[in-house]
């Protein structure tokens, strides 16, 4: 075997750890620099810390329907220390496993801030250290932070970002979410299964802006009925603390308002992370957006460094992220791999859930190409009645000439879970036939893609489709 190859990473989170661990097993002599936690974003603050909470929430309102079933369930109580230490204590777990695999696979780990000197040098500081290492290649994986907004600095008490929103010391009784998008459906949703009443300060005329139409359309109902109050085309200009209530001004499409609330949870989406990071050093230049520019194989304009997760571009997705890690890492390990996906899965974890793959009709049109759709609602599903959860629908999006399929995006139970299956038909360049004629077992979820699929050929079994 060649010689081992120096790499740097700058960053471990599920970019930054996961080519770490494929670097080392592709033989590579690997550092990790960190300045904060193992695990990054995702592991700490965002998508295991969210879902534990959002589980919890989801356990208090089901057992709130249970009574349907027969089974009351009387005195339900939440303790909300108890909650905070439960979901710490499976971030730690996880993050503790990061740290085992990282040492098991010999990669050297250094909790310092990183920035780079040259091409093949990277500073490390942390108290008491102040290292310049060597290196063959290096990696940036420094993710992302929240957007803030004029007038509602974070200072984790009036105003939360998702990170403050994620450790609550109480649940509030009305909760101003300024964003309709990932975050503030996801964690908006959440504190209103916990008790909160929710009111979400959205900038666009929909929630979660860019996404399938229909689904967002069931999602607002959905939000209607749990009395979460949803202002389109708002915009929050500031706040007041008066006594123990927090006044919002708002700006509306009839006028200036004031939204009351005592707690305000501020979501507007994220920004790429660079700062002090000595990019200029080796002529690097984020884009506009505060991206780095890469080519596919994850290199940036200088060839031995790479970048890679939410540093390197949209979507900000922790499995797009950890994707472009084995990439850079079979690209520095000499092996003849690219980037090139045709679709990257999002699950978004609302009430109910929501999932799509692939191109939305309204991209199929930009893009000129014809389709054909076909959706199945779950309330013909018969496990979707066992579980009590009927509402939503799949729709599978499939090419009018070739059948291929385009897209598939789903809203209903379970849907986060569902969408692996389409996300490989796509990657396969599966037709919906093929998904229609795939048999699926029963009764479960996942049947209702199936129907959708038949239901592009007007063939759907549980539905009536008008002949054509
Ligand atoms: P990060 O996870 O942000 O990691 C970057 C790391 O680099 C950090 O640990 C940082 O401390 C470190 N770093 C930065 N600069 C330096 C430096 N100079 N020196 C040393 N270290 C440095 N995505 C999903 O796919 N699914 C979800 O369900 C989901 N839920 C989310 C929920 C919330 C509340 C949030 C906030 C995000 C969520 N995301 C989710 C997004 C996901 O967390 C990010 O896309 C993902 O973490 C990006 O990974 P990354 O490795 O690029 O960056
Ligand atoms: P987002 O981009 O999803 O949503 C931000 C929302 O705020 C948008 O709807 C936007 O129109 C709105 N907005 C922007 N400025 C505003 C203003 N001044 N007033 C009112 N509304 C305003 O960003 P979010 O929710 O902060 O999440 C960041 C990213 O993290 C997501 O885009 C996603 O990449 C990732 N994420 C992924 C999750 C998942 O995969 N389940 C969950 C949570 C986050």
């Amino acid at each position: 075997m060649s010689n081992p190859r120096k790499v740097v990473i700058i960053g471990a989170g599920p970019a930054g750890y996961v080519c770490a661990i494929r670097l080392a097993q592709l033989g590579q002599d690997v550092t990790v620099i960190e300045k904060d936690f193992l695990g990054g974003t995702c592991l700490n603050v965002g998508c295991i810390p969210s879902k534990a909470l959002i589980a919890a929430g989801s356990l208090i309102d089901k057992l709130g329907h249970a009574s349907a079933m027969g089974i009351s369930v009387e005195n339900v109580k939440l303790d909300v220390h108890k909650l905070v230490e439960w979901k710490a204590g499976i971030v730690g777990k996880l993050t503790g496993g990061v740290g085992g695999l990282l040492k098991a696979h010999k990669v050297q780990v250094i909790m310092g801030e990183a920035s780079i000197e040259s091409a093949n040098s990277v500073r490390v500081k942390a108290q008491g250290i102040d290292e310049l290492l060597k290196t063959d290649d290096i990696v940036i994986a420094t993710g992302s932070i929240p957007i803030e907004i004029p007038g509602f600095d974070f200072d984790e008490k009036d105003v939360w970002s998702s990170t403050g929103g994620l450790s609550p010391d109480r649940i509030p009784e009305h909760m101003v979410v300024i964003g309709g998008g990932y975050i503030g459906l996801e964690l908006g949703i959440m504190y209103q299964k916990l008790g909160s009443r929710i009111t979400v300060l959205e900038a666009t005329d929909g929630a979660l802006p860019g996404q399938d139409r229909d689904c967002v359309k069931i999602i607002q109902r959905s939000l209607k009925k749990r009395k979460v109050k949803l202002m389109t085309e708002t915009f929050a200009q500031g706040y007041e603390r008066r006594g123990d209530k927090l006044h919002v001004r708002v700006k509306t499409k009839k006028g200036d308002e004031v939204v009351e609330c005592d707690q305000i949870l501020s979501t507007v989406g994220r920004r790429p992370y660079s700062a002090g990071l000595g990019l200029e050093k080796v002529g690097l230049k984020p884009n506009e957006r505060g991206f780095l520019t890469v080519d596919k194989q994850m290199r940036t304009s200088v060839p031995n460094i790479y970048a890679i997760g939410d540093i390197a571009g949209q979507p900000m997705l922790a499995h797009k992220g950890s994707k472009e890690g084995l990439v850079a890492a079979a690209v520095i390990s000499g092996q003849p791999d690219e980037y090139d996906v045709r679709c990257i899965p999002a699950v978004i974890f609302t009430a109910p859930e929501m999932a799509s793959v692939g191109f939305t009709e309204e991209q199929c049109a930009e893009k000129g190409l014809k389709v054909v759709t076909g959706s199945f609602p779950f309330a013909a599903s018969g496990r979707a009645m066992s579980i009590m959860e009927t509402e939503g629908m799949v729709k599978v999006i499939a090419d009018a000439e070739t059948d291929e399929i385009l897209g598939v995006h789903m809203v209903g139970p379970e849907v986060t879970e569902l969408i692996a299956e389409a996300a490989l038909a796509i990657e396969m360049g599966a037709t919906s036939e093929d998904l229609a004629r795939t048999i699926h077992a029963h009764p479960t979820l996942p049947e209702a893609m199936m129907e959708a699929a038949e239901a592009v050929h007007n063939l759907a079994v549980h539905i009536f489709q008008k002949p054509k």
